[in-house]
């Protein structure tokens, strides 16, 4: 992000103290929403699993089908059982909220089934935009079952809806038209709003949350959110009890956003990117501890959920397999990442072969063919063994 800046003419400190970013991470074309999210899913799930997987959710705002959903592809790459259902939710970055929330009041009623729930996205602005700065990729698999080993969400949850424009795509355009500024005020805004509501309706769970993670554009954005809602003189908590419960979240904020600062936004998954940073850097954090997670999505819907750490979470969340999958990534210089940004896929209906390799293996785009998407699975060049 340093080079970037220094390319484009700014200071450096603006986008890593400012906006907080020191990495941003760029996909190859090899490396869709779809392959990413294969690559997610076949990190977490075991052949057991598979036969229990009644739906496969797709969260995503980089769609590559109007019609065909991502989840489709995912069903068959990853071998889940056949009389499963899959489909993709849209709502800008908030859609995975939504789609575990759901999935987690089916799951309650069938304490046997578990559903997948995938977030994939690259964030695009545009070279030289005011957004530039705040763009990444990536996809996180979310496995929710009636038995969590990371975390138990809550039933309950405050939502809030408003038709407002600070951030929306419409048909055709290839990148997001953006309220820069305005978005910032709207997600600090919707944030308040959601706090305040929580101070109506679950007081003591909000009493006893002991971090706070946040969808996370840029780093600075969630403690930016702390800092406004502590200084909201307004509130139905005991004022010294909500000064002292956001000291501590703002004292361990920083650990929730290790990952992000090296990925950039991830839009649907960039809250979950957040989540797991909690949980791999957070050294004060303890199960059975309860902690919040905020969700929001431009346009704009917000939902504050809470939930239970699980006592062998960590068992759960691999933290070398999540340092080496971003440390195996291979640096782009600044006229290859502007080069490789206006590539898109062929506009042809004959076959025609993904050419840029991205270096890791796994899933990747193969080829298209009659605009039909066909993907692969290669194994490490280095050892030629399978991972699978
Ligand atoms: P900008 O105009 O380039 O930046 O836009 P700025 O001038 O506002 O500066 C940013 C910060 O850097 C400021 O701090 C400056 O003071 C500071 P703040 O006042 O905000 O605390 N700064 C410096 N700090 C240290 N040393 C320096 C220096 N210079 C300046 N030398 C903006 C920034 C984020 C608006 C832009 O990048 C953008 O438009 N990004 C995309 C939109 C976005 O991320 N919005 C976030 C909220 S909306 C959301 O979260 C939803 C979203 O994920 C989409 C979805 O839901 O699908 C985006």
């Amino acid at each position: 992000m340093r080079e970037l800046a220094e390319v484009r003419g700014v200071d450096p400190d603006k986008y890593t103290i400012g906006i907080g970013q020191d990495k941003m991470a760029v996909p190859m074309m090899q490396e869709d929403i779809i392959a990413m999210a294969a690559n997610a899913c076949d990190k977490i799930l075991d052949e057991d699993d598979k036969k229990v997987i009644d739906q496969i959710i797709f969260a995503t705002e980089s769609g590559v089908d109007y019609s065909k959903a991502a989840a489709v592809y995912i069903h068959e790459l990853l071998g889940i059982q056949p009389y499963a259902k899959a489909y993709e939710m849209k709502q800008a970055c908030y859609s995975a909220t939504a789609a575990i929330m759901n999935a987690c009041d089916y799951v309650r009623l069938r304490p046997s089934r578990k559903i997948l729930v995938i977030a994939s996205d690259i964030s695009r602005y545009g070279l030289k935009t005011g957004g530039e700065p705040t763009q990444g990729a990536g996809a996180i698999a979310i496995l929710i079952s009636a038995n969590p080993s990371i975390l138990a969400i809550d039933m309950d949850s405050v939502s809030l809806t408003r038709n407002d424009f600070d951030f929306w795509r419409p048909d055709h355009h290839p990148y997001p038209l953006v309220e820069g500024k305005y978005s910032t005020e709207l997600y600090l805004s919707m944030f308040n709003q959601v706090m305040a509501e929580a101070e109506r309706q679950m007081p003591e769970v909000l009493s006893e949350l002991q971090a706070m993670v946040f969808h996370t554009p840029f780093t600075r954005m969630g403690y930016k959110a702390l800092t406004a809602y502590q200084a909201n003189e307004s509130t139905l908590l005991n004022s010294s009890l909500k000064d002292k419960l956001v000291d501590n979240w703002l004292h361990i904020y920083n650990d929730s956003v290790v990952l992000n600062r090296k990925v950039g936004n991830v839009y649907t998954a960039s809250l979950y990117l957040s989540l797991i940073s909690l949980f791999l850097y957070s050294e004060e954090l303890k199960a059975d501890e309860r902690i919040g997670l905020f969700s929001y999505g431009s346009g704009a819907v917000a939902e504050l959920i809470t939930g239970t750490i699980q006592p062998k979470y960590l068992n759960a969340i691999n933290k070398e397999h999540v340092q080496t999958h971003l440390e195996r990534r291979t640096k782009l210089s600044i006229s290859e990442y502007e080069e490789l940004f206006d590539r898109v896929l062929p506009d042809v209906d004959n076959y025609s072969l993904v050419e840029e390799k991205s270096s890791g293996f796994g899933f990747y785009l193969e080829s298209v063919q009659q605009y039909r998407r066909h993907y692969q699975f290669r194994t490490n060049d280095n050892d030629n063994q399978p991972i699978r």
